[in-house]
């Protein structure tokens, strides 16, 4: 029987994807260059619709057509190289599908460089992780809209379900799919980075030990922070370490890595000026927090004042709640601004609801506070910044002081908040009428006779300053 998906590339996420499939009903074929992965899918996929093809030729003619065929390989040089091996193989009318975190400029070669075959190319981001990949992920597939059509049905079956229906949607023309996973991955950091800010807050100036934290944790997944990342965090506290007995985030080193994503989103948004200072913010703490001995070394040159800064638990954990829930809301604020530019600019015709919608279940971003920016885009679709909305104005009115006064407080006891400063740094610029920014254009004018604008005629105007 003809397989109607082929899946090349074996790995974690690729042949859970392979395994989700079977279990819809989808007769799958795998491929990975390592026989032992292909050894791996023959057993796990044992009494399922899953075949396993030991060459790509095998491969491409285990299916039907069009042939439906995802690579999920390490992104880079690696996608090319498979490209080229297969697509030789393949007719036109065939759909090749990159499911990796690849650059979203790569991901457009491709569609140039395949154009002449016929070839339908798609770069779909996939999101979720393992327990995405095997029971249910989010899907954001760009490209081509004809090749869509026919993976609509089958990317539906293995999709995470929400009340709206199945996580994956058509995102839009080019790159739109793994430009969109590109922020996600962006709004990804900025939420890690700031839960991991009110978790330093807790423990160093609340005093709250680790079951405190994964109370506090717990109690938050019932509240308007209910989400994957609050509720694996709440998860993460109570796990011992086997060797030691010791709780296994206490004895996890302060180095946080990353593969790139987070950066790549910084990147782009400096290319189309876009301001989102928490995503960037989240990005250089990784750095700062991967130099462990610089850092370790300045910390013995500038031991820190602890001022007697004794709060109440309760009302601790209380303002850190307010402060998250507004420096989640402007991630998402900011990542959905640039995706908004980026559709612009990039001709992506993104409907940003129909993102929000499938980011509602089994990505790592999903949480509850997206219903409420589902609501903000659909009232009004040409929506600039959440910030702008009236279903946010009240929301964001209330959290603002307590953030500030969370801030303070942190800053007083010497505990880094540079991801929840940013956030409000952005809110309160994005929110004043006047900024001193017209100094810098007098000094612009000053050194360089770049010209500025006034305020009481058009035009551009220069002046001899000496
Ligand atoms: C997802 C994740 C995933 C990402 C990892 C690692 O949506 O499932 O975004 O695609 O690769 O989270 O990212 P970093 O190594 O950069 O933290």
């Amino acid at each position: 029987m003809s397989a109607q998906f082929g899946m090349i590339g074996l790995g974690t996420m690729g042949r859970n994807l392979v395994l989700n499939m079977a279990d819809k009903g989808v007769t799958v074929c795998g491929y990975d260059r390592n026989i032992d992965q292909q050894k791996r899918l023959a057993e796990e996929g044992a009494g399922k619709p899953v075949q396993v093809a030991t060459n790509m030729q095998e491969l491409v003619n285990s299916l039907e057509t069009p042939r439906r065929i995802m690579l999920l390989v390490p992104a880079g040089k690696i996608v090319d190289a498979v490209i080229d091996e297969v697509s030789p193989l393949l007719q036109p009318g065939d759909i090749l599908i990159d499911g990796g975190n690849s650059h979203f400029t790569d991901t457009d070669k491709r569609i140039e460089r395949l154009k002449p075959t016929g070839i339908h190319f798609t770069g779909m981001g996939v999101s979720g992780g393992e327990d995405g990949a095997r029971l249910g992920p989010s899907m954001m597939p760009g490209g081509s809209a004809e090749g869509y059509a026919e993976l609509k049905n089958i990317l539906e079956k293995i999709a995470a379900k929400t009340e709206d229906g199945p996580c994956v949607t058509f995102i839009g023309n080019g790159s739109a799919g793994h430009y969109t996973k590109m922020v996600h991955n962006g709004i990804e950091y900025a939420m890690m980075q700031l839960i991991s800010e009110v978790y330093g807050i807790l423990k160093k100036i609340g005093g709250l030990s680790n079951a405190e934290l994964q109370q506090v944790f717990t109690d938050w997944n019932t509240t308007e922070l209910q989400s994957f990342l609050i509720e694996i965090t709440a998860e993460v506290f109570k796990k011992e370490d086997t060797e030691t007995g010791q709780p296994l985030i206490d004895v996890i080193l302060d180095k946080a890595k990353q593969k790139g994503t987070g950066m790549w989103t910084s990147q782009s948004a400096m290319d189309l000026n876009v301001p989102l200072p928490t995503i960037d913010v989240a990005v250089s703490m990784r750095y700062l927090s991967a130099m462990k001995d610089d850092r370790v070394s300045a910390a013995a040159k500038y031991p820190v004042q602890q001022s007697n800064t004794a709060t109440d638990k309760q009302q601790l954990i209380s303002l850190c709640r307010n402060a998250l829930h507004f420096g989640l809301l402007l991630s998402y604020a900011q990542g959905l601004q640039l995706l908004s530019v980026a559709s612009t600019t990039y001709k992506y015709a993104i409907n940003i609801a129909e993102v929000i919608s499938i980011w509602k279940g089994g990505c790592i971003i999903r949480s509850v506070l997206l219903n409420d920016l589902q609501k903000a885009y659909k009232e009004d679709a040409a929506l600039t910044n959440i910030i702008q909305s009236p279903v946010f104005i009240p929301i964001l009115k209330a959290l603002r002081n307590e953030t500030a006064a969370l801030i303070a407080l942190a800053i007083t006891n010497s505990q880094p908040v540079a991801a929840l400063s940013a956030s409000l740094q952005y809110f309160t610029a994005y929110s004043a009428a006047q900024l001193p920014a017209n100094l810098i254009q007098g000094q612009r004018d000053f050194f360089g006779a770049h010209t500025y604008e006034r305020i009481d005629k058009p035009g551009s105007f220069h002046t001899e300053w000496n």
